[in-house]
């Protein structure tokens, strides 16, 4: 069976070990309830690293007080099973991952925390700047809590290289910069990869932990329009339409797929917005294609958006490339 450590003495030990024996250690941080989205990072760390370590860790701190901590899907038995099943054949034979760092809530936070921001005390890392465009608009606090907890991974993994999902494009984008700006040696900047989205290959729905909350109706017919109107989005953007029409094509999208499942589903837009992947800044609207590449050369654009389907919070993203 593959090694579990519940506290960060005990995984010290055996990363001790890999330091000494020269291996590469590569990284994933996730939270459980793990689908084939978590399963490609660990493939892609398994082809380029000695040695692959999960972290399995459900973080409060990224979890406003209304929001689903409770609730969060925790199913560590079957994780490790989908887990210890991947092996990764390489020029050095076969692979399969090393180790699964579990910690407890008070291991990862010896000074406590609360759900109220407010009422927190102890030592926590935010990306100034980067934290309240996108995702951080509606989810004020979500940055400061994974920046906190992915700091704390890094110091306790001293990862060689680590795997971020394009699915939370922003997320990744910021850790990176957090890399930069705290001068972190494990992982170094340039060995933070982002990998592309994992999908359900019949619907295109973005794989995540939060679609075991949604029936088989909702999760087959209204989650998918998300990435359906971020590619009508896509299209419009191509064919050189200003960023207000591309948003209000995909808006157009949420709302016709709404008025075919009538009450069998109810779909709710958070957000689509067009943003700079450095800045995060809003494109203004009414940039276009051509404008932007004038403008910026030959720096993508997110495309990213958040609809609700019923009680059940979803985000999805394309990057735009270059033409
Ligand atoms: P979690 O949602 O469990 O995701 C763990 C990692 O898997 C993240 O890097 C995420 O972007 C990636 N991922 C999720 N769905 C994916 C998909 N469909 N395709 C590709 N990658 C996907 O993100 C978190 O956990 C937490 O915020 C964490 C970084 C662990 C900090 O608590």
């Amino acid at each position: 069976p593959i090694p579990l450590f519940p506290t960060v003495a005990s995984y010290r030990v055996w990363r001790r070990k890999a330091f000494d024996e020269k291996k590469s250690v590569g990284f994933v941080a996730t939270m459980g309830a793990l689908h084939e989205g978590h399963l490609s990072l660990v493939r892609r760390s398994l082809a380029e690293n000695d040695l692959t370590v999960m972290s399995i860790f459900v973080n409060p701190a990224q979890f406003a007080p209304h929001e689903d901590l409770a609730t969060y899907p925790r199913t560590l038995p079957r994780d490790l099973e989908l887990l210890t099943a991947i092996s990764v054949d390489t020029p050095f034979g076969p692979r399969s991952a090393s180790a699964v760092f579990v910690p407890t809530v008070s291991e990862m936070y010896p000074s406590g925390i609360t759900q109220s921001v407010a009422e927190q005390k102890g030592t926590f890392v935010e990306v100034k700047g980067y934290g309240h465009q996108m995702e951080g608009r509606t989810r004020p606090n979500f940055f400061r809590g994974v920046a906190t907890v992915v700091t704390k991974l890094f110091n306790v993994i001293e990862p060689t290289r680590t795997y971020f999902g394009q699915k939370d494009i922003q997320q990744a984008l910021l850790l990176r910069r957090l890399t930069r700006d705290l001068l972190l040696s494990h992982p170094e900047p340039q060995n933070l990869f982002i990998v592309p989205t994992a999908r359900d290959p019949s619907t295109s729905l973005a794989l995540s932990s939060r679609n075991a909350y949604l029936s088989p109706h909702e999760r087959e017919h209204a989650a998918p329009a998300l990435y359906a109107a971020l590619q009508a989005a896509q299209s419009a953007w191509e064919a050189n339409a200003s960023k207000a029409d591309c948003v209000a094509r995909a808006v157009a999208v949420i709302e016709e797929t709404q008025r075919k499942l009538g009450d069998s589903a109810d779909i709710r837009l958070d957000y689509v917005d067009m943003n700079d992947p450095e800045s995060f800044d809003v494109l203004p609207d009414g940039t276009s294609r051509a404008d932007w590449e004038a403008d910026v050369g030959g720096r993508p654009v997110i495309l990213s958006g958040a609809i609700w389907v019923g009680k059940t919070r979803l985000i999805d993203n394309i990057v735009l490339s270059r033409s």
